[in-house]
């Protein structure tokens, strides 16, 4: 059963490490994501955007789906269904639809409006007992077509809106989605201790997982992060191993063209980046 990413959160804050959200596209991504989580005894939570979600033919499609793996994989550990970067109305269809956790990204507003519509949500999710994740500085990078600069929140407003009673809140520290550039400046440790002062026991999380270096992940989970977003480094990894799989000539040998051997590779290098991740920010064996 779903789970709210609420208790997983506050035990890793509390134990000083990290569960990853994992963004999934597919039954694959969604499949190899969950097993790597029950194989690892750790707590899990599937990210959706809302154009992943349009791609997977809407959020009850994507409820329906991880349900059904649940239970028929035997998964037991946490696993929370989160939103991912929503709008507002985004965020009331995934809790119409079943999911168990959701994003407002109100990062993008002046800050009483963030204010005013993460305040409604928070009464919904409450009284579903819903997890909800809201977001100050936006996160640098392109996500789903939206370009956010990558800025540095600004810990009172942080404070503002950890007050109105979210799960879990992140924070612009100077992270992007996708890529780093070679000229990247690197996290804003000075940022997030600012805003974990202000803030305290509040789960922060760091989006733009991939391609941050290890020690400024450990140093980000030392200052607070309890939820890291990983999401490009798992399509990188699916990509690279379907290429090598195409390229080596193997769809053409028997029968390789077929999917359940066609998507395999790719399936295995999603597990093997999972894994990884797990291990790297310590929620194996947190479950
Ligand atoms: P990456 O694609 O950079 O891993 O970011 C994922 C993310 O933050 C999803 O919200």
């Amino acid at each position: 059963m779903l789970v709210s990413a609420k208790e997983m959160l506050n035990k890793a804050k509390a134990g000083k490490y990290a569960v990853g959200q994992f963004n999934i596209n597919n039954l694959e991504w969604t499949k190899a994501v969950l097993l790597t989580a029950q194989e690892n005894n750790s707590p899990v939570i599937l990210g959706v955007s809302e154009g992943a979600g349009k791609y997977m033919g809407g959020y009850k499609t994507i409820v329906g789906m991880v349900n059904g793996l649940l239970e028929e994989l035997n998964i037991t550990v946490p696993v929370a269904l989160h939103l991912d970067h929503g709008s507002y109305d985004g965020a009331m269809a995934c809790i119409n639809a079943g999911f168990s956790s959701v994003m407002f990204d109100g990062s993008h507003y002046a800050i009483d409006e963030n204010i005013a519509k993460t305040t409604e949500l928070v009464k919904i999710c409450e009284e579903k007992g819903l997890s909800i994740e809201a977001e100050v500085g936006s996160i640098g990078g392109e996500e789903d077509g939206v370009v956010g600069k990558g800025e540095c929140a600004d810990p009172q407003e942080c404070k503002s809106i950890a007050d109105l009673g979210v799960t879990m809140l992140a924070a612009g520290i100077g992270n992007i989605h996708g890529k780093y550039p070679e000229n990247w400046e690197g996290l804003s440790f000075e940022t997030l201790d600012a805003i974990q002062q202000l803030t305290g026991d509040m789960p922060l999380v760091l989006h733009g997982g991939t391609g941050i270096p290890e020690d400024m992940i450990k140093k980000a989970i030392s200052l607070g992060v309890a939820k890291i977003n990983v999401n490009t480094e798992c399509q990188l990894a699916f990509a690279d191993a379907t290429r090598k799989y195409i390229e080596a000539g193997k769809d053409l040998e028997g029968k390789g063209f077929d999917p359940r051997k066609l998507l395999a590779p790719g399936f295995e290098a999603i597990k093997a980046t999972v894994k990884e991740k797990m291990e790297l920010f310590g929620s194996v064996n947190k479950a």
